[in-house]
């Protein structure tokens, strides 16, 4: 190969091929947990390549330019300033806040996008005819496109850490309001390739804020892990549009990646939880205001941990399902000491795992993995569910919205039609939760006033230690 082909973009370039290859490897890897450390390490090792192939690249094709000195020295300081904070926030972040930390960080990406955007604007290259063209459609929609996940994303984020009310906002005529928000993009996306100037940009990005803001805001709490996922994929398309911006292929392919990976997402978890994809894509379009769910519900009854022990020691079948209040408890550890009790006894105990169950995709399979509770008693909500009438015992450990009746019973319910652990069909059901507070969707939860359902008050962790002293 003759010497003059070997420049520092080809070798980028190449660099970039491997650094791609490594984040499918990554994304393959995550998608089973017995793979999923190994699926890490590609992601890091992918990174790695990339941030160090972008600053060599940066570096060389610049070098001898006023400035470029200056030029490395900021890039150095904000990558280990950025790096800095990334990695204490890693460190110090629980698993309940997490979600909350991820749409967060989907906020910067679609930070970023819009300042790459605003920067090709200013920064107008000298481009002639169709490719002039291109490059401010690709302004313009990369622009819109990281402003909606910005405000999406801090909505998202206000929402899941509860700084914000879950309950969806109903604006009236909410759902023209956003079809007119896309209607005027599309037209003035048009007119600024015809006439770039600077104000319809200024338009765009008011107008995207505001859409990002109002799409996210309508969606109720229990529609929140859908709007997650559908945040990280508008992410991904974000990061491809910049890719476009800057030249930059490996920033178009993980953009694409993260995009299509998270909208496909996005759709298994909108059937898992039988919610139209559209409607939660669009900003609750088509769901009505939520009936105030104020009805009386009738008188609880409630249990001591010494009674529960004593239920348990007699059952021959136990399912226990967790949820986001296990989390918060840490309940984890006393939950699995009580599994391995029960078994040495002969019981039967197994876990059951709703899809939504906590505040991210597969929140409860890692708290039980950590505890070492072993796989092949951890079932999922479709496996378990049509066992659940004949189960002796059912243990509710901080689940709230995942077994609640009115999903399947009531049609006027806000979570009407979402899949849910059928935990009333067992023989006993024992509710550990320290009120009768509703779960994140809101929902009152009719399970709590059944006649075999008791409530076993305080917190998840110490009430499930009580029982295994009572055992
Ligand atoms: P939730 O419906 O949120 O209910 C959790 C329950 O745990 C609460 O009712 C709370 O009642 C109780 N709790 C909290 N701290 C506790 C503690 N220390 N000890 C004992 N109980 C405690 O949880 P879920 O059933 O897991 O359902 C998940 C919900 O979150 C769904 O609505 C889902 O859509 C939403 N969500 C899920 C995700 C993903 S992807 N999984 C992401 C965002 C949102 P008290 O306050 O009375 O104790």
């Amino acid at each position: 190969m003759p010497e003059t082909l070997i420049t520092p973009a080809s070798v980028a370039g190449a660099a970039y091929l491997v650094a791609a290859l490594a984040f499918i490897l990554s994304l393959a890897g995550l998608s089973r947990h017995e793979t999923a450390r190994r699926g890490v390490g590609y992601g890091i090792a992918g990174m790695a390549i990339a941030l160090a192939a972008t600053v060599w690249v940066t570096v060389l094709d610049g070098w001898g330019e006023p400035g470029a000195p200056l030029g490395l020295l900021l890039l150095v300081v904000t990558v280990l300033v950025g790096g800095a904070i990334g990695l204490w926030r890693a460190r110090r972040v629980e698993m309940t806040g997490m979600p909350q930390l991820i749409a967060l960080l989907h906020s910067f990406v679609g930070l970023a996008a819009v300042l790459v955007g605003w920067n090709g604007a200013l920064a107008e290259p000298e481009l002639e005819g169709a490719l002039r063209d291109i490059h401010h459609a690709e302004v313009f929609i990369g622009v819109f496109i990281g402003a909606v996940t910005f405000t999406g994303s801090i909505v998202a984020f206000l929402k899941l850490s509860a700084r914000m009310k879950s309950a969806p906002l109903v604006l009236p005529g909410k759902n023209v309001m956003n079809l007119g928000a896309l209607v005027a993009f599309v037209v003035l996306t048009v007119w600024y390739v015809i006439t770039p100037d600077l104000w319809l940009l200024v338009l765009v990005t008011a107008l995207a804020l505001a859409l990002g803001w109002h799409l996210v805001a309508s969606i109720g709490g229990g529609d929140m892990p859908v709007v997650v996922s559908m945040l990280n994929s508008y992410s991904g398309w974000a990061a491809a549009a910049a890719g476009f911006l800057l030249d930059n292929d490996l920033l178009i392919v993980t953009g694409a990646l993260v995009g299509s990976s998270g909208a496909y997402l996005s759709y298994i978890m909108c059937k898992a939880m039988n919610r139209s994809f559209i409607s939660v894509i669009a900003g609750g379009f088509g769901i009505e205001a939520p009936s105030k769910g104020d009805e009386d519900l009738g008188e609880h009854r409630e249990i001591q941990a010494t009674d529960a022990a004593e239920l348990l020691v007699n059952a021959s079948s136990v399912v226990i399902t967790p949820g986001y209040g296990m989390a918060v408890a840490q309940a984890q550890y006393p939950v699995a000491e009580l599994t391995q009790k029960l078994r040495e006894r002969g019981i039967e105990v197994r876990f059951g795992i709703h899809p939504v169950a906590g505040r991210l995709p597969g929140h409860m399979n890692v708290l039980l993995a950590e505890a070492k509770v072993p796989y092949d008693i951890v079932e999922e909500m479709d496996e378990i569910n049509d066992d659940l009438a004949g189960t002796s015992v059912v243990l509710v450990i901080g689940a709230n919205d995942t077994v609640n009746p009115a999903a399947a019973e009531d049609p006027g319910s806000p979570i009407a039609g979402m899949p849910v652990l059928r935990v009333w069909e067992a023989d006993n059901v024992i509710v550990f939760k320290r009120s009768m507070a509703s779960g994140y969707a809101g929902v009152p939860n009719p399970l709590f006033f059944r006649d075999n359902a008791q409530m076993l008050f305080g917190d998840a962790k110490e009430r499930v230690e009580d029982i295994l002293k009572a055992l």
